[in-house]
């Protein structure tokens, strides 16, 4: 079995980050979102895995390499523009032959894996195999109708008044019948070849489509919100540990990790948090949930709920609360006499200031 990841696409909603980082990379738990997912797919026992990227692709190709660092073999397959997610099957033809895969959202995060989806499909082997997960108010979402035994027997796409409460997540099975599928579609109003459009395709000839219902943590990571829930998710899991330098004034909760290299000084931090390598941590309090990347500088500030890209910093600010800062950005306390905001924020970017 193959598999087919996705990380082109046009990331509008995760910007600024995405005009200078493709989605995929930027980090959760500080490590890209990509690389989580090619770890579960290696978890999954898949290791012949076809990469989507953009035209240039350069970043990804850079961090993700020939795929050996991840036990995975890569082959890069270039989209000339983000045409849809049944597009990427199409070009992908060569390199998935006549084999069964898993198409994969390169910026999913499902905290438990694949393994058992995958382990699904191939015992049942059906025509194609979505991955489902039950939300309250699925109309956001793709949403699957099943039968009495269990087979999917519609999808609506971000229906007003959806027919389950069955959202489809970013991971399918499919057998080679998808391929048919695939050339049988229209490009829809948005002008994107959709999956949904080709598994209802197979679904209207009767073919056998089934659903893994999917009981653990599940995220598109594709915009702010969500990226920071998918940190609290990832950084729950982490194993804690102590590399770091640590001195006797700094008082250190439970679900900690500062990684070799990091100094923290007369600071309180309280997990679940990771702290990267050379990263400074003086006299400051880090919350729950805060992941903060490599060369980072925190100094009497307070963090949490956040997300802080490499070498940013943050001084003299004790209440950053559900942030994600850019790298090398710097949040600092103003030297102004009066009190103003001095802001210099890149396009598309959000600041929220007390009322
Ligand atoms: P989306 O998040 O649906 O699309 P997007 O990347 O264009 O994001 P936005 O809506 O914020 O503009 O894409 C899901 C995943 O599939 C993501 O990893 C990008 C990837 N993708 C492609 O590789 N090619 C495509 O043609 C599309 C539409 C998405």
């Amino acid at each position: 079995m193959k598999a087919l990841v996705l990380a082109g696409g046009t990331g509008s909603r995760l910007r600024p980050f995405s005009h200078t980082t493709p989605k995929q990379l930027v980090p959760v738990a500080n490590k890209p979102v990509l690389f989580h997912g090619l770890e579960s797919l290696r978890a999954a026992g898949i290791t012949d895995i076809g990469l989507i990227v953009n035209a240039s692709g350069t970043a990804i190709r850079t961090a993700v390499g020939d795929g050996s660092a991840f036990g995975v073999e890569v082959t890069y397959i270039p989209q000339d523009e983000p045409r849809g997610l049944a597009h990427c099957v199409m070009i992908a033809r060569d390199f998935l032959a006549d084999d069964d895969f898993v198409m994969y959202l390169g910026d999913n995060v499902f905290a438990e894996g694949i393994a058992g989806p995958v382990a699904q499909f191939q015992t049942e082997r059906p025509a194609a195999q979505l991955v489902l997960v039950k939300i309250a108010d699925p109309s956001e979402y793709g949403v699957a109708e099943l039968d009495s035994s269990g087979r999917i027997v519609g999808l609506q796409e971000k229906p007003a008044r959806p027919r389950s409460d069955l959202a489809v997540t970013g991971a399918y099975l499919f057998s080679p019948q998808i391929h048919d599928a695939v050339r049988r579609i229209r490009p829809s109003r948005r002008n994107e070849l959709e999956i949904t459009d080709a598994v209802q395709w197979l679904v209207e000839q009767g073919r056998d489509v089934r659903a893994h219902i999917c009981t653990g943590y599940w995220k598109d990571s594709g915009n702010v919100t969500d990226l920071l829930d998918c940190n609290r998710a990832l950084l729950e899991k982490l194993t804690p540990g102590v590399r770091g330098t640590v001195d006797p004034l700094t008082q250190i909760g439970a679900s900690v990790v500062i990684e070799a290299g990091a100094t923290v000084t007369a600071s309180r931090i309280d997990g679940p948090a990771i702290i990267g390598s050379g990263t400074a941590v003086k006299n400051s309090y880090i919350g729950p949930y805060t992941a903060i990347g490599s060369g980072c500088l925190v100094e009497d500030a307070g963090v949490e709920d956040s997300i802080m890209l490499d070498r940013s910093s943050i001084r003299g600010v004790r209440s950053v609360k559900g942030s994600l800062i850019g790298r090398e950005a710097d949040v600092r306390q103003g030297r102004q006499e009066v009190r103003v905001h001095h802001l210099v924020v890149g396009d598309d970017s959000l600041v929220e200031v007390p009322a």
